[in-house]
């Protein structure tokens, strides 16, 4: 079956084309159209701006899909779209958009949260046994088997859960976040840093060059600062998490240089300073987001620890948490999804409709029929099992 899926929560405009068979799934078309220029002088997201940017790129960034899986809506089986969380300005459009498409091309239509998305944006390149694709570096990798039960460590601008699903749409969060998720703390420190938003992929950038010069053996210079940031609640017993500590830690941290070297909150940080910094808070949240993963793995008995969410672009948090699992726990298979679908997507949401449309029963899909007038946007959604 063919779905066509509309995803908006956030900054990013995005429809996606998927042919779906068994579960396996054929990415036809995958169009983002991203907003994050528009939105960076503001040092975050603006929710009216954001919606109109969606309202002025729906219809271009749809027909665009269409013309690239060289299909038109009549090729169309199923309609999906993000219901929520998010922005609700933002959610809105893309609602409103495919409840018109329903209603107009008379398709069923099916809400999905947003983090579903994420954790099926692992199921994309199919499930297929030990196939063999390339990454973004052009290096061969195994595909990994992915079994049942699986753990999933969401980690996202507005997420960051542990997941825990002994079945396909059936999810028990184990333990989440108390505070700020983790891309906001990242976004939140490189504020600090004076760093550009967003600042997940700032910070991270920062940190590999700090990573490098250590490696050229530049070490004076660069343990000069003598940095330590806390590891929040990392021996708390549960599988929360907190990170708003380590932001007001990284806030002190800059405050104190400021005063030692008299300059304003205003004034440039030494590069050398910032990517010391950046490593250090990479380190700290790598360190306990990989420790809480590890222990939750083993007392749930979890087959396969899958990725999910937009900090799993960051390669520190890749790199560690699968040397992490090969060495701790080595019949533990580890899943991350391709780069291109990490962050916000809408082949992710048609991954999510595929997995639980195959689930649903007869009277389920026929529910779908009335999409069109009973799908409503919802910025705090729940997360549903099937
Ligand atoms: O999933 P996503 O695209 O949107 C939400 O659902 O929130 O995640 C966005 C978050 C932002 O906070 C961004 O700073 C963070 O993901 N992010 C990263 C990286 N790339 C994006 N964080 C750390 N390292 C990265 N490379
Ligand atoms: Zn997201």
């Amino acid at each position: 079956m063919n779905i066509l899926a509309i995803e908006t929560s956030c900054d990013e405009t995005a429809v996606s084309i998927i042919s779906s068979e068994n579960d396996v799934l054929d990415v036809r078309a995958n169009i983002v159209s991203s907003q994050v220029e528009l939105h960076a002088k503001w040092g975050g997201v603006v929710p009216n701006l954001a919606a109109r940017e969606h309202t002025k790129n729906i219809l271009p960034v749809l027909s665009e899909a269409l013309e690239e899986a060289k299909m038109t809506h009549k090729d169309i089986n199923l309609l999906a779209v993000t219901q929520g969380p998010g922005l609700i300005p933002a959610l809105l459009i893309g609602t409103n958009a495919a409840k018109a498409f329903a209603y107009a091309w008379q398709k069923p239509l099916l809400g999905l949260h947003h983090i579903e998305g994420h954790i099926y944006a692992n199921f994309i390149r199919g499930n297929k046994k030990l196939e063999i694709r390339k990454t973004k570096e052009n290096k061969t990798e195994k595909e990994v088997k992915i079994q049942f039960p699986i753990l999933a460590l969401v980690v996202s601008g507005g997420h960051t859960q542990l997941v825990l699903m002994k079945e396909h749409c059936h999810y028990e969060i184990i333990g989440q976040t108390q505070d700020d998720a983790v891309g906001e703390a990242f976004d939140k420190a490189a504020r600090l840093l004076r760093l550009p938003y967003p600042g997940g992929p700032a910070i991270s950038a920062w940190a590999e060059k700090y990573e490098k010069r250590k490696m050229k053996n530049e070490k004076d210079k660069a343990d000069a600062y003598d940095l330590k940031l806390p590891r929040p609640m990392l021996h708390s017993g549960d599988y929360n998490f907190s990170f708003s500590g380590i932001k007001t830690a990284v806030l002190y941290t800059v405050r104190k240089y400021e005063k030692e070297h008299h300059l304003t909150t205003k004034d440039p940080l030494p590069e050398d300073f910032v990517q010391a910094v950046s490593l250090e808070f990479q380190n700290a949240v790598t360190e306990v987001l990989i420790k809480k993963t590890l222990k939750a793995a083993r007392e749930y008995g979890a087959q396969t620890i899958l990725l999910a969410g937009g900090v799993s672009a960051n390669t520190q948090l890749r790199d560690e948490l699968a040397t992490a699992i090969k060495e701790e726990i080595p019949t533990v298979t580890f899943s991350v999804p391709p780069f291109e679908y990490c962050l916000d997507n809408a082949a992710m949401i048609a991954a999510a409709a595929s997995f639980r449309w195959n689930k649903m029963s007869d009277v389920q899909r026929k529910e779908c029929d009335s999409g069109w007038k009973t799908v409503l946007a919802d910025s705090n959604l729940k997360m549903m099992s099937l």
